[in-house]
């Protein structure tokens, strides 16, 4: 039905006949002749139409927004002064000669023709009509070409891709599962994976070698920005690797990406300890474009009067750390509380600070409520330690170690956003050495990655200090977000057990993951992997805010789908078939 794409056409194609289809972007009447704007997945072009034709000018007065349409016509120069540099069209026009209406449309309910700023739960009603706007439909065509550039890559390395079950066992990934009811099986249940990572490692085990996997996961949890109820992982694994062998892969496989896709050359990637990012900038996925570093404090704040400072300067489990914020004194009594306010959300108690107005004055030219509580020599030593100068703001945070760095680490994020601070550009990283475990509710171990990733030590240093222990594990960090994380797996059934036994799952093990302690005595091949967020990715290469706008049908915030209703009631046959009675 096409010569062309819409948006392919340019100045070399003048003159040329040309068969064009699409929707109706924008319809302009001025007063004699029509002007067009014909809209297809590759872009706009100008079609004109002139009384001359009298039949097509006629059909041309009829159509509306969003109309399909079917045009023939010439390619001509747009007349001096009306050509756009901002379209990509925008020296040519069509003069449109026939036009054939393909379908009416009815009235959008809401403007594709520009900036939309028609509500969340609107425009994913109608995700079909929001998809159809110039900015989704580059988005989603990135994803596409994103992917694609990620298969190739994978698979000039040798990697397979192979699919794993989508109705499974529970796979832990800390999060709820979604479950689906069995109906030959009464009263059981299929759980969907938050991963694949156990079949992976038995597609290893069954000599595979190497895999990877553009895979679907799925996982109840609280959504953000960054997290969907179902999601996609580039996931890979491979049989006698180490965790160098894995970070080059990956690192090898951004950058050809950022290369092939945005003509963009990412440096090597640096490698931090766990205990490093946290100490520097108390998380652990920090964004290196942010300068601002977190400064421990807590040896000069012992012997201080203020109970605020020297009570977790001196717990085993308490940090004192300072923040200094180039030029943050401009910023008024008012702001600085509502920083108070917002690390509040992050279980800090308060938010103590000194302006420093002038470095070269002395204590005469600092400000701040805590100065009368502490000594001369301490502030001095702060400052020098911070790098404090006049027009900064140091601001304090002390509590137990987890409450500083979640409260101190997101300040970091904020006031660096707030005073546009924050660099350009691309800023990868490694995260390494991670514990093993974290303490959970009540104080149980629980894995801070899953528990199939690999110690660093021996089952009997596990077995005497498991939470001492570090793990094999790596994650790849993006401008701030935790794009991906893998590690070197347990390949022997006594280590797996010592892991179940550390986190106390007794016999639970043997009914939740008996098949894979069996099949760890068969010969596993020592194995290691990674899993990255393609959503994550897609959303930081196209610029957008939150991983639904690289989605085509993502879920609203609270797990729905407003498009098609779902999840929905189903009727008492159907429970009935399936053995449940709803309560
Ligand atoms: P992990 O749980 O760290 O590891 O997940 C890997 C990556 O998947 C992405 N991700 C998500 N993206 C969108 N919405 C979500 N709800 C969501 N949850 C996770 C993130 C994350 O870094 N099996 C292991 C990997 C391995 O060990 O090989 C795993 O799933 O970008
Ligand atoms: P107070 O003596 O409690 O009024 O606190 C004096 C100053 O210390 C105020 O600016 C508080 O915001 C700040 N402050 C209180 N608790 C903490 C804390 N845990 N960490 C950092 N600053 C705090």
């Amino acid at each position: 039905m096409r010569s062309h794409y819409c948006g392919d056409l340019d100045a070399s194609h003048v003159g040329s006949e040309v068969q064009l289809v699409g929707w109706v972007h924008r319809r302009r009447d001025h007063g004699g002749v029509i002007f067009l704007d014909v809209r297809d997945r590759t872009g706009i072009v100008q079609v004109v139409y002139d009384p001359d034709t009298v039949e097509s000018f006629a059909t041309a007065d009829r159509v509306r927004n969003e109309y399909v349409l079917a045009v023939t016509g010439r390619v001509r120069p747009r007349p001096a002064g009306t050509v756009n540099p901002e379209m990509k069209t925008g020296e040519i026009e069509v003069l449109g000669k026939t036009l054939e209406i393909l379908n009416v449309s009815a009235t959008p309910p809401f403007q594709l023709d520009e900036y939309s700023d028609a509500g969340e739960d609107v425009r994913l009603k109608y995700r079909y009509l929001d998809l159809r706007r110039p900015e989704m439909q580059h988005r989603l065509m990135m994803r596409s070409r994103i992917v694609s550039a990620v298969r190739r890559y994978l698979e000039e390395q040798g990697y397979c891709e192979f699919e794993t079950p989508i109705l499974t066992r529970a796979t832990p990934e800390g999060a709820r599962d979604y479950l689906v009811p069995s109906r030959t099986h009464a009263g059981h249940f299929f759980a969907l994976p938050q991963s694949p990572q156990l079949f992976k490692q038995l597609l290893m085990m069954a000599g595979m070698d190497r895999y990877y996997q553009i895979a679907r996961c799925f996982r109840d949890e609280d959504l953000r920005a960054d997290r969907q109820p179902e999601f996609t992982q580039i996931d890979i694994e491979a049989s006698f690797v180490t965790e160098a062998d894995v970070m080059a892969l990956v690192e090898g496989m951004l950058k050809s990406l950022f290369r092939s896709v945005l003509n963009v050359s990412l440096g090597d990637f640096p490698v931090m300890g766990y205990d490093e990012v946290m100490r520097r900038f108390g998380s652990d996925k920090p964004d290196l474009r942010n300068p601002l570093e977190l400064t421990d404090v807590a040896d000069l704040m012992r012997n201080v009067e203020f109970k605020v400072f020297s009570t977790p300067a001196n717990d085993p489990a308490g940090r004192v750390v300072a923040l200094r914020v180039p030029g943050a004194a401009k910023l008024s009594r008012k702001e600085l509380d509502d920083y108070a306010g917002f690390v509040a959300r992050y279980g800090a108690k308060g938010l103590a600070y000194i302006k420093v107005n002038d470095r070269a004055a002395g204590v005469a030219g600092l400000q701040s409520p805590i100065l009368k509580f502490l000594p001369e020599t301490v502030v001095a030593e702060v400052l020098e330690r911070t790098g404090a100068q006049s027009a900064d703001v140091v601001f304090f945070g002390a509590d137990n170690g987890a409450v500083v760095n979640d409260a101190m680490g997101a300040l970091r994020n904020q006031v660096a956003a707030d005073l546009g601070l924050v660099g350009s550009g691309w800023a990868p990283l490694w995260v390494v050495d991670w514990p093993l475990f974290e303490r959970g509710r009540e104080g149980r171990l629980e894995p801070m990655h899953h528990p199939f990733t690999s110690p660093a030590c021996s089952v009997e240093a596990l077995r005497d200090d498991p939470f001492g222990a570090r793990a094999r594990a790596y994650d790849v960090v993006l401008n701030g977000y935790e794009l991906g994380g893998g590690s070197i797996r347990i390949h022997s059934a006594e280590m797996q057990q010592a892991l179940f036994d550390a986190l106390s799952l007794g016999q639970e093990a043997q009914i939740k993951f008996g098949f894979l302690l069996d099949a760890l005595k068969y010969g596993c091949p020592p194995h290691g992997g990674i899993a990255l967020g393609v959503d994550r990715l897609v959303m930081l290469m196209v610029g957008a805010n939150a991983i639904r706008d690289v989605i085509a049908f993502p879920k609203t915030q609270t797990a729905a789908c407003p498009l098609t209703a779902a999840p929905s009631p189903v009727d008492e046959h159907q429970l009935r078939e399936l053995h449940i009675r709803l309560r």
